[in-house]
């Protein structure tokens, strides 16, 4: 049987990260600003996935994943999308996920276009991406979950 995965997303700058995760097919795909049912128990693997925003995701996707109802095989993973590519901007969501004893398999992230802020005086930042090779690097990432 194939593996049911989904990715639950906020993106609202330049939808960057949406961008990337409607890219893929054959994965269930949920945005936070629609979503009303937090019961992913039919799901093998779940994808959070966010722009960052003042240097972690977005408290939107954090706050789903502290109380999103899986399976206890369930395996989750994270994506997201950021102006500069300094450091790890995941911790806070890493940190919830080993809080709830939840089985961690990966991250992916890569820029995405940026001109908040003093950015802007400059046209803005990692102009063009998530670029095709972004978007190439995360479809072979995904393919690798489905290949796990
Ligand atoms: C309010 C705000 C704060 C941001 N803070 C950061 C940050 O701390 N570090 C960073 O690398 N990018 C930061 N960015 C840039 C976004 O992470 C980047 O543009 C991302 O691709 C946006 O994703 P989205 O278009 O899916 O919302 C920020 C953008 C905004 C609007």
């Amino acid at each position: 049987m194939s593996k049911k995965i989904a990715i639950i997303y906020t993106s609202f700058h330049h939808m960057n990260t949406e961008r990337l995760i409607l890219s893929l097919d054959a994965v269930d795909i949920f945005n936070t600003s629609k979503l009303n049912n937090l019961n992913f128990s039919k799901y093998d693997y779940i994808g959070f996935a966010s722009g960052i925003y003042y240097g972690e995701m977005s408290k939107n996707i954090l706050n789903i994943a502290r109380k999103i109802v899986l399976k206890d095989s369930a395996k989750v993973f994270i994506i997201y999308t950021c102006g500069i590519a300094l450091k790890n901007y995941s911790k806070s969501m890493e940190h919830i996920l080993h809080t709830r004893h939840l089985n961690y398999i990966g991250k992916f992230s890569c820029r995405g276009y940026d001109n908040y802020g003093p950015f802007k005086i400059f046209g803005g930042i990692s102009k063009k991406h998530p670029n095709q090779n972004d978007i190439n690097n995360f479809k072979s990432f995904i393919h690798k979950i489905q290949n796990l």
